[in-house]
């Protein structure tokens, strides 16, 4: 998503360095507008660090101007976000004031606008500023309410920016209200409306002893926030979970089983009359032959011991090779030739489309699919190929989810 961060006056600007490295690493692109009197508190070559992309500071710049007119700047975000928003801000776009390039982007979007004030304790109870927030706030700005604490002025009260993690999160959840708002997601909410969609989530557990267990770091989310977006959208959701630490969302129907063989009779049991099929659980290869019935005990004249493995079914196989079979998702989880690994999964288990994640750790350290909040999936089928750009895992299971209703239209033609 493209996000357009302005940064205001005000001690807390330095907060929004680390906003715009939570917005970029979760995949967005960001465009940084600094005030003057921002860049009295801070860099703007900070900024362009991390954004990657050199600071609009000026409406009158002819060489800013040059590269993207203010009126087209307006126009490129998927959201604008003011952090910190200081009352002076607050006031000017309460009168609509068009006197510098902050302010006359605001008068020329028609983006939603997300505003996370930050001032004295006293300029924020202030009659003038409350009233300037409710008009703000009637005007359709969603205006988060300033933490409470010390203050950079010494004083504590409510007045101090809330937390970039607290902003990086408010601001997803707008994108994706916004998003459910459009004719694109009532058109795919059309599609959806009814149908019926199975998903097998997180990781398994096979059992060693009563204690212990072979597991992997699957955290569920992926299959999770497909299964949450698919409700939202009106179709009928069966989420056959492994052990997760995560809620239920809102109207799916969740059944909860720990080992591979138990997800194999949960599947087994309801893939019938299913339209969907998406198996993003990272299901165990093997099990333990004879898990023991007493916690196993260390031998003392041994300093090894060696496990029995015996090979799982392959859910998402069986599903596919079955005669009235839903139309069959995979996904794939590969720390390397991620693509090629991908395409013959595709071909060996006879699926119909199959989502390629690289799981691991990047180059920067960074850990990849596995217990993240965000994912960059490669959705393939036998003639398509679409490699999505990374972000949220709700917003990877919208795209998935737009992509599979073209797969299925295109199908049934
Ligand atoms: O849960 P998260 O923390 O959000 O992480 C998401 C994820 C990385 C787990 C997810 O995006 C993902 O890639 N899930 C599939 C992981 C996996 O097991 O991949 P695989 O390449 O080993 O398996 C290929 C396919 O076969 C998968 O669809 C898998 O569900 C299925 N499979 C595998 C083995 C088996 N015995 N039965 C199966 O059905």
């Amino acid at each position: 998503m493209k996000i357009l961060l302005a940064v205001t006056g005000g001690i807390a600007a330095y907060k929004s360095l680390e906003l715009t490295r939570l917005f970029i690493k979760g995949g967005h692109e960001v465009q940084v507008v600094m005030t003057a009197g921002a860049k009295e508190f801070i860099q703007p070559l900070s900024f362009q660090a991390l954004s990657g992309k050199p600071v609009r500071d000026s409406l009158f710049d002819q060489n800013q101007e040059a590269g993207m007119g203010h009126i087209e700047l307006a126009r490129w975000p998927d959201m604008i976000v003011i952090a910190p928003c200081s009352a002076e801000t607050l006031a000017k776009l309460r009168m609509g004031r068009a006197d510098d390039l902050l302010t006359t982007l605001v008068l020329a979007t028609d983006k939603p606008i997300l505003l996370a004030p930050a001032m004295n304790r006293l300029m924020w109870s202030n009659a003038a500023t409350q009233e300037n927030v409710a008009v703000l706030t009637q005007r359709g700005f969603e205006v988060l309410a300033p933490a409470s604490g010390e203050q950079a002025c010494g004083e504590v009260g409510e007045g101090r920016m809330p937390e970039p993690q607290d902003i990086f999160h408010k601001t997803l959840e707008n994108l994706e209200k916004h998003a459910k708002n459009n004719q694109a997601w009532l058109n795919l909410a059309a599609f959806w409306a009814g149908k019926s969609i199975l998903i097998t989530a997180g990781p398994t557990f096979e059992a060693i002893d009563p204690v212990r267990f072979i597991g992997n770091r699957s955290s569920g989310k992926m299959g999770f926030a497909i299964a949450q977006v698919a409700a939202e959208l009106g179709a009928k959701v069966t989420l056959i979970a492994g052990p997760v630490h995560l809620p239920t969302p809102k109207s799916v129907m969740r059944l909860d089983v720990e080992s591979a063989e138990q997800m194999f009779n949960a599947v087994q049991a309801h893939y019938q009359k299913q339209d969907v099929f998406i198996s993003a659980a990272a299901v165990a290869d093997f099990r333990v032959a004879l898990p023991v019935q007493q916690k196993l005990k260390k031998q003392p004249d041994s300093d090894s011991m060696t496990l029995e493995l015996v090979k799982n079914p392959d859910i998402v196989a069986w599903v596919a090779s079955q005669e009235n079979k839903p139309f069959v998702v995979g996904f794939a989880a590969e720390t390397q030739n991620v693509l090629a690994y991908a395409q013959d999964k595709l071909v060996r288990k006879n699926l119909d489309m199959i989502c390629a994640n690289k799981v691991g750790q990047a180059d920067n350290g960074q850990l990849l699919g596995f217990n993240q909040d965000s994912n960059a999936l490669t959705l393939i089928t036998k003639d398509r190929h679409l490699a999505l750009p990374e972000s949220a895992k709700s917003l990877q299971a919208l795209a998935l989810l737009e992509f599979l209703s073209e797969q299925l239209s295109f199908e049934s033609v």
